[in-house]
C-alpha cells in the first residue's frame, strides 16, 4: 500500500468497478468483468466487458475504461482495479496491460489478489510510446 492512496479510495475504485461489472455484456463466456481507474486530476474512469458473436471481437472491460478516460479529457492513470463477477480482485489479462501501460506508464498502481503492484512489475519490460520517439 502506497501512501498516497488509503484504503478507502480502494475500496471506493473497487465499488465503482463492481457496478460497471454489472452492467458487462458477456453472454458468450459468462464472465463479467468491471474495471475503474483513478486520474491524476481526481476522475475515475470505469469500463465492463462487451462480447460479440464473432467471439474474437469481444471488448476487454479495459478497452472501455481506456475510451472513457480519452473522451473524458485524457490525463494519466494512478491508480487501477479489476473485478470478476463475484466481486474478486482480478488480473487484467496481458492485451490490457498494454493498454493500460499506454495512459498509466511503469509507475501506474494496480490492485491485484497478490497486493498492489505496480504495472511496471506486471509487465516488465514493456514496449511503450517511449521506443517510438
Ligand atoms: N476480460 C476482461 O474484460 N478483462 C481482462 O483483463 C480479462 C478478461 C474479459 C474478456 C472476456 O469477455 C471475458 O473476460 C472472458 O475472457
Amino acid at each position: 500500500m502506497t501512501p498516497a492512496v488509503a484504503t478507502a479510495d480502494w475500496e471506493k475504485l473497487r465499488a465503482v468497478a463492481q457496478d460497471a461489472m454489472s452492467r458487462a455484456y458477456a453472454p458468450y463466456s459468462g464472465y463479467p468483468v468491471g474495471v475503474a481507474a483513478l486520474v491524476d486530476d481526481g476522475r475515475i474512469v470505469s469500463g465492463c466487458n462487451v462480447e460479440n458473436a464473432s467471439y474474437g471481437l469481444g471488448l476487454c472491460a479495459e478497452c472501455g475504461l481506456v475510451s472513457e478516460l480519452q473522451n473524458t479529457g485524457g490525463g494519466r492513470l494512478t491508480h487501477f482495479t479489476c473485478v470478476d463477477g463475484r466481486g474478486e480482485i482480478l488480473v487484467p489479462c496481458g492485451r490490457c496491460r498494454q493498454l493500460l501501460f499506454e495512459f498509466g506508464g511503469p509507475d501506474l498502481l494496480l490492485e491485484t489478489p497478490a497486493g498492489i503492484l505496480t504495472l511496471a512489475e506486471m509487465l516488465p519490460q514493456a514496449f511503450g510510446p517511449d521506443h517510438l520517439r
